[in-house]
């Protein structure tokens, strides 16, 4: 039996990293292996292959370098690609995560070659149509047969789509890569010193927050990213800001960097576990950093006006505040943070079975059952 992964973005690595750690596992001894595509719609060092050293991610079997382009391009690119791969390699099973262009066109390629399709993050709806992640979003769900929701709300969501079958809750596999990054950004902490984290920073716990914006409706809207960096302008009078920047970002405020924000290269996963668990707060356009903030119990500020993560906004932990300037310096001076947290997302929970572990658990047994 043989899985293909399609993965091509920052979040993508990561979540892949303990999946394919438990395919790799299960495979021992058995006729199941995995073959691990990279689109390379992420290309930079500190977008790609800082993940692979760092999480120990094998090396991709294909790496396609498809690299930027406007969306139906670089879609079309992908799927092109892809599907040549599996017309080669013929999988028992098309694996993809989450909402990017590389989901949406590793989904499309083996949809259009009836190849099954697991979508892991599957359910997840902001229900803003303007964001291309939910189109991508939409558009997988409908064409996979295996989906992996990280929560109750999210399979229904999928109900209300007509969506019933092959859904399972699972919990979310970034909880695993997490803990996993702690405990790694613990231990470099003590063997790199001053080059790592908050010592590399001149950072101390508690002392700073933390900020990251890449999201296409903030970068491309001049006004609503003027008016966040204003908001992280007055709030860096409290504490400073540490913003380490998207690419896609870069270009966008090259012009003008408001002093009082320390804009940083994007850093590798452990450092960014280091640097979120010391924030005293996280603002955040990105969906994987509101779920981190809440397993580590830091304040998160969505500079969004919709979430999909909406259980971290209903527990208390995460304020949506747009990108308003007001509504963002008043969420972060008036957060009053929660006396509870529950488990969510599988993270907190007193078993120690994983997301991950569940995954391939299903994956391996509804590919045996359908493929001998
Ligand atoms: C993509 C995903 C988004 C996800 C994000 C994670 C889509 C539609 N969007 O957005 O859902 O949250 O990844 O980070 O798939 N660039 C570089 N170097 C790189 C990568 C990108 O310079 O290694 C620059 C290029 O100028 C590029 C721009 O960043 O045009 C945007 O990259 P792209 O992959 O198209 O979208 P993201 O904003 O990264
Ligand atoms: N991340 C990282 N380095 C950075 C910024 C983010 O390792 O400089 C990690 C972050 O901890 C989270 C993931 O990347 O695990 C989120 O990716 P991103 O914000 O790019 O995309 P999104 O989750 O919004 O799709």
């Amino acid at each position: 039996m043989k899985i293909a992964t399609i993965v091509g973005a920052r979040p993508q690595f990561i979540k892949a990293a303990p999946v394919s750690r438990a395919i790799r596992a299960a495979a021992a001894g058995r006729n199941i292996s995995e073959i691990l595509v990279h689109t390379g719609q992420h290309y930079d060092d500190n977008m790609s292959a800082v993940f692979f050293e760092e999480l120990g991610i094998a090396a991709p079997d294909y790496d396609l370098g498809i690299g930027s382009a406007p969306h139906g391009v670089q879609t079309g690119a992908m799927l092109a690609a892809i599907e040549r791969i599996l017309e080669r390699e013929r999988p028992d099973e098309v694996l993809v995560y989450g909402d990017t262009n590389s989901t949406l066109a590793g989904a499309l390629a083996a949809a259009k070659l009836s190849i099954p399709i697991a979508h892991v993050e599957a359910g997840l709806r902001s229900y803003d149509r303007r964001m291309p992640e939910e189109i991508n979003r939409v558009v997988t769900d409908h064409l996979a047969s295996l989906l992996f929701c990280p929560s109750p709300a999210a399979a229904s969501n999928l109900r209300k789509e007509g969506i019933r079958e092959g859904v399972y809750v699972v919990g979310d596999v970034m909880v695993e890569a997490l803990t996993e990054a702690v405990i790694q950004a613990k231990k470099r902490e003590t063997t790199r010193g001053s080059e790592f984290g908050l010592a590399r920073l001149g950072l101390e716990d508690g002392g700073y927050f933390l900020a990251t914006v890449h999201r296409a409706e903030n970068t491309d809207d001049p006004a609503r990213l003027q008016n966040i960096l204003a908001a992280l302008k007055t709030i860096s009078r409290d504490r400073p800001v540490v913003f380490p920047v998207h690419p896609r970002t870069r270009k966008m405020i090259a012009a003008e960097r408001p002093a009082g924000i320390r804009f940083i290269d994007p850093v590798g996963h452990l450092e960014m576990a280091r640097l979120e668990s010391g924030a005293a707060m996280i603002l955040t356009d990105s969906g994987g950093m509101q779920k981190e903030a809440y397993w580590l119990k830091v304040p998160c500020v969505t500079l969004r006006d919709r979430t999909e993560w909406v259980e971290t906004v209903a527990a208390g932990w995460n304020v949506l505040a747009g990108a308003d300037r007001t509504q963002i310096v008043r969420a972060v001076r008036n957060f009053k943070r929660p006396r509870k947290s529950a488990p969510l997302y599988g993270g907190g929970s007193k078993t120690r079975t994983t997301a991950a572990s569940r995954i391939v658990k299903t994956l391996l047994g509804t590919c045996q059952s359908t493929h001998k």
